[in-house]
């Protein structure tokens, strides 16, 4: 059966942390793999990226593979070819699938249609990868990750759900501070609370930044606005600043020796201020680097 990688739900613990060990070897040199070699992946996004996309390049190269990318508004998808078209056209000439797309069911379509391995490069709902390398630099910088505290402050966003899921499925406790109204979605939460009833940790969803930031062994944010909700960009930037700004006052709540994460692109004096993300705590080029090394872990364990 051909598997996919379009939210960390889809994956066992076990899985997840044999993906991240897989990346730490990589990273290392002791895995140095060709599994790519002959192989053609095929890349489409309908949205930037500077991370992903060179990362995914990248590791493609690396892994002795071909990658194609393809911008959304060049391809008849964006002229309204049926996602599922498209899949079954693609699936007969490529080896996988690498997709950043606006709708989260485009990539359900194309997986299911496309009878090749599909990778989520970001949708609207999750962002799995970006998670995965997330794990990697907590393990790297904490040493453990059961136990933990990660505190997500901010909007519920697609980062926000994938955290809620890989968390909770790896033991990480988390607690999300987000304004009302923009809490992570009911059922994400449901299925992290019932992850973590598996796992042992602890899922906690708050109106107070304070509170959730509280003794956390990692402080996370995202952009208020993501790719897609540029429409609302007064409107959110009003409502989050400057209570939810990861700023030097907010951080003295959290664990001294707290780390600060950041997925990246950061807004400078929104979700974070430029003295906390330059500052001693914060990890994000580490974060950023091990972009590369866990996506090649996604290639090795799906081919
Ligand atoms: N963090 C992340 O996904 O960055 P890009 O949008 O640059 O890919
Ligand atoms: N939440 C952000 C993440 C960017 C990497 C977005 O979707 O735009």
């Amino acid at each position: 059966m051909v598997r996919h990688f379009l939210t960390l739900d889809d994956f066992s613990s076990d899985e997840i942390h044999k993906l991240i060990a897989t990346a730490e070897k990589v990273k290392s040199g002791k895995v140095k793999s060709q599994v790519l070699r002959g192989k053609n992946i095929a890349a489409i996004f309908e949205k930037p990226s500077t991370r992903t996309r060179v990362s995914f390049e990248v590791a493609v190269n690396q892994l002795g593979g071909n990658f194609i990318f393809l911008r959304g508004d060049e391809l008849q998808l964006s002229r309204g070819e049926p996602v599922r078209d498209t899949a079954r056209v693609l699936g007969r000439y490529v080896d996988g699938i690498v997709a950043r797309v606006y709708e989260h069911n485009d990539l359900v379509e194309l997986a299911k249609y496309s009878g090749v391995p599909v990778i989520n490069a970001l949708s609207n709902l999750y962002h799995p990868c970006q998670i995965l390398a997330d794990i990697l630099t907590i393990k790297e910088k904490k040493r453990k990750l059961e136990g933990l505290k990660l505190a997500y402050i901010g909007d519920g966003n697609n980062v926000c759900n994938s955290l809620l899921i890989g968390c909770t499925k790896i033991g990480l406790n988390i607690c999300v501070g987000s304004p009302k109204r923009y809490e992570p979605k009911k059922e994400i939460v449901e299925k992290a609370k019932s992850n973590a009833k598996k796992s042992g940790s602890q899922v906690e969803i708050t109106n107070s930044p304070q509170v959730a930031v509280k003794d956390a062994d990692i402080v996370y944010t995202d952009v208020f606005v993501s790719m897609g909700n540029e429409k609302e960009r007064e409107e959110r930037l009003k409502t989050f600043i400057p209570d939810f700004q990861v700023n030097t006052k907010l951080l003295e709540n959290a664990s001294p020796d707290a780390i600060v994460m950041h997925c990246l692109p950061a807004h400078r004096g929104q979700e974070i201020t430029e003295e906390v993300l330059e500052g001693k705590q914060s990890v994000v080029w580490d974060q950023a680097e091990n972009r590369l090394h866990a996506q090649k872990a996604i290639f090795i364990q799906l081919f």
